[in-house]
């Protein structure tokens, strides 16, 4: 039974709602979703055209500073980035103490926490504006470098260091794939896929890890500090950590004989755990237009990379199989943007472990973007109530007579 009195607040009733499915933390301007009509709008435009015509940076541009920017200020803006984007040396004595088979989420949260021992300015809570934007400019430039640096730990060879005549992604995929021993060329289809997925990953409201960013942020800790909690959030096989579930689920299914149905069952046996990655969304309820475009291209970039992926038929078999099933039908249950990101991925040469690092590497924009607007909006620090369910008083009973 809930005592009524631990509802009351200074300001009227407490809300209760688990999981925050019906309560707004904030007002923002950055993201409009539309979950009903599959409508997504990064600053009004939409998240098709973006996908379509823009570049990642581009996108992260507006995202954080409002608007598309000028040929000036993008060209500005990537040059900044680019020459930010050396870690210091005495970051890879931290490599060294993680084991080779460390998670590169946990990796990659830990050194961006790192940062704020090689920056301890940030951690001043009367920043002015130019450190703001030095530690925003330093996050974008740091990231890849800190991501691709995880990935060549964990492979046991040496990293390579930011070749900065590249852009962004051509950059990134430099230092994940170039070995001493042979030439490395970027692929430009690579490439293009890359900057969609990160687009496409960009933002989305006040999701689970934004909202931890916003909540650590208010609380005026550093930007490092809030983007590495929003790391280990999207960590998590119910956020970002779907997309590398999605390709275990596939190829699990493949390995058992490649049978779609089964795996539709488990997932409907509410006495089962088992649940369809990939599908279902908090919001989305009747299609996530980010995996219309990622499934199109998914076609494409096996299609022009000339690959034939056996997990791609077994997807297309479960997603057929769940949208004519009225259990996913009656629940609204359609592929999210995961269900095919990890196809891209893995057909980019991307390893699985790296997915939700990929996923993070293009949420990094919105993270910067939603800590910046509840910084710039005074923002009240993040603190939820309860409703208290435990024990009334009692008295302390000593050791001896319980
Ligand atoms: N497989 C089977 N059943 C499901 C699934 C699924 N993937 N998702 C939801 N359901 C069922 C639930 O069991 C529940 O059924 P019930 O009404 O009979 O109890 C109903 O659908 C509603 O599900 P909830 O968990 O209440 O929905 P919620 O909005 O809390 O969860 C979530 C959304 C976490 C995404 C959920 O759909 C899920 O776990 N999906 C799989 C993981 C996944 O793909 N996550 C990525 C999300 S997208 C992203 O982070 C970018």
């Amino acid at each position: 039974a809930i005592d009524i009195s631990s509802l009351r607040s200074q300001s009227g009733y407490i809300t209760l709602d688990y999981g925050y499915k019906n309560t707004g933390a904030t007002t923002s301007a950055i993201t409009f979703l539309d979950g009903e009509e599959g409508i997504l709008h990064y600053r009004g435009y939409p998240i098709e055209q973006l996908a379509e015509q823009s570049s990642f940076l581009e996108v992260a541009y507006l995202l954080i500073y409002g608007d598309l920017p000028t040929k000036d200020q993008l060209a500005h803006f990537e040059h900044e980035i680019k020459i930010h984007t050396l870690v210091n040396e005495d970051v890879r004595k931290i490599f060294d103490g993680f084991p080779v088979n460390a998670h590169p989420m946990g990796v990659i949260s830990s050194l961006v926490c790192a940062l704020t021992a090689f920056y301890p300015e940030s951690t001043n809570p009367d920043r002015n504006q130019e450190m703001i934007e030095l530690t925003i400019i330093r996050l974008l430039a740091k990231m890849p470098t800190l991501a691709a640096w995880a990935y060549k730990n964990s492979q046991g060879h040496p990293v390579n260091y930011p070749k900065n005549s590249l852009d962004y992604c051509s950059n990134f995929l430099y230092m994940m794939f170039a070995l001493p021993v042979e030439e490395y060329e970027v692929d430009p289809v690579i490439v293009d896929a890359m900057n969609k997925l990160l687009i496409l990953h960009a933002d989305h409201e006040q999701n689970c890890s934004t909202s931890t960013v916003r909540i650590v942020g208010s609380s005026q800790a550093s930007l490092y500090s809030a983007v590495s909690a929003g790391i280990n959030a999207l960590w998590g096989p119910l956020h970002g950590g779907a997309n590398q579930a999605v390709i275990e689920m596939l190829e699990a299914i493949k390995n058992d004989g490649g049978d779609a149905t089964k795996y539709l069952n488990k997932a409907k046996d509410k006495n089962d755990p088992f649940r369809l990655m990939g599908f279902g969304h908090r919001v989305y309820k009747n299609f996530d237009p980010r995996a219309r475009i990622i499934k199109k291209s998914a076609d494409q970039v096996l299609g022009k990379l000339g690959i034939k992926d056996p997990v791609l038929d077994i997807a297309k078999q479960l997603e057929e199989a769940a949208l004519s099933d009225p259990y996913f039908v009656e629940r609204k249950l359609y592929p999210n943007v995961d269900f095919y990101s990890g196809i891209i991925y893995r057909a980019l040469g991307i390893p699985t472990e790296m997915f939700t690092v990929m996923f993070a590497l293009g949420r990094l924009p919105g993270w910067i973007a939603q800590w910046k607007e509840m910084i710039s909006n005074k923002e009240p620090i993040g603190r939820p109530r309860q409703v208290y369910v435990g024990s009334t008083k009692r008295d302390y009973v000593p050791l001896d007579k319980r």
